[in-house]
């Protein structure tokens, strides 16, 4: 078995790369070089076999070629977990051209980008599965965030178009929907006490009372590309500690 992660050098992609390394070959993929390689040398330090590459999921010909690096390595590619993401937190009236465009290339086009480069060849062997990282956001308003959630809606439902189109020929599309988790994502734009007071927050609200983990996520995303989850596809699914429920 063959995986790539995105986003993989922090959070959520780290800790689901360390924990797919444990039953298969990982190809650690951040525009991070450095931390994809150290994170693939926790995967090989805890006995599994991995590969570091450096990769924007905004261009097209560095996608098709960390996908080309990872055939040459470990051979076909079973699984797919498209999880890069940033967030630039704003009102309305303070989002630029810029910002905007950045948010919607790394997001939608970062995920369009990783599942074309491997679903030719999952269409070929008539088996692989892809997890896509939206967001509760994704079905949720929340002020300050608007490109985010557009970003994170357009995931969620071109996992679904995904999963339409590709289901009958053997591959599986879910995404998953995290609530609040504990990563530097959730730090960055916020000062230090902004920080703690979000997550005072959090565990005020969550269901759960707490704010969740990296692995929270990660034992999901590993549910969902293994053989167990073989009866769902096209799903949002929500490790979110309560946060939201529909
Ligand atoms: N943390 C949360 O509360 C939360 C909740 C819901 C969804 N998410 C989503 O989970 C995913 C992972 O976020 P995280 O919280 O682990 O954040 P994180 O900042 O810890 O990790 C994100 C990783 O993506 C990488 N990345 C960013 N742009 C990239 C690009 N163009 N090409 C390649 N790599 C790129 C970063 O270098 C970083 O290593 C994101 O898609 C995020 O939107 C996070």
């Amino acid at each position: 078995m063959h995986g790539i992660v995105t986003g993989a050098a922090s959070g959520i992609g780290r800790a689901s790369a360390l924990r797919l390394g444990r039953r298969m070959k990982v190809v650690v993929a951040d525009r991070d070089g450095d931390g994809a390689r150290r994170v693939a040398a926790e995967i090989e330090a805890a006995g599994g076999q991995a590969l570091g590459v450096e990769v924007d999921v905004t261009s097209r010909a560095a996608v098709f070629a960390m996908v080309e690096r990872a055939r040459r390595a470990f051979g076909p590619v079973d699984a797919l977990f498209a999880n890069a993401g940033i967030n630039r937190r704003n009102p309305v009236d303070l989002i630029n051209e810029a910002d905007w465009d950045l948010m919607i290339a790394t997001h939608v086009k970062g995920v369009f980008l990783s599942c074309q480069a491997v679903l030719g060849e999952m269409v070929e062997r008539g088996q692989g599965a892809i997890v896509n990282t939206s967001s509760d956001f994704a079905v949720m308003g929340v002020a300050g965030n608007a490109t985010y959630t557009a970003a994170k809606t357009a995931i969620y439902s071109m996992t679904k178009a995904l999963a339409c189109e590709f289901t009958p020929r053997g591959i599986r599309v879910n995404a998953i929907g995290p609530g609040p988790i504990d990563t530097p994502m959730l730090a960055s734009g916020r000062t230090p006490e902004q920080h703690a007071a979000t997550k005072q927050k959090f565990a005020n609200i969550l269901p759960l009372g707490r704010m969740g983990q990296p692995e929270d996520v990660a034992v999901v995303v590993d549910f969902l590309l293994s053989e167990r989850a073989s009866y769902m596809s096209g799903q949002l699914v929500h490790p979110n500690g309560g946060q939201l429920m529909w």
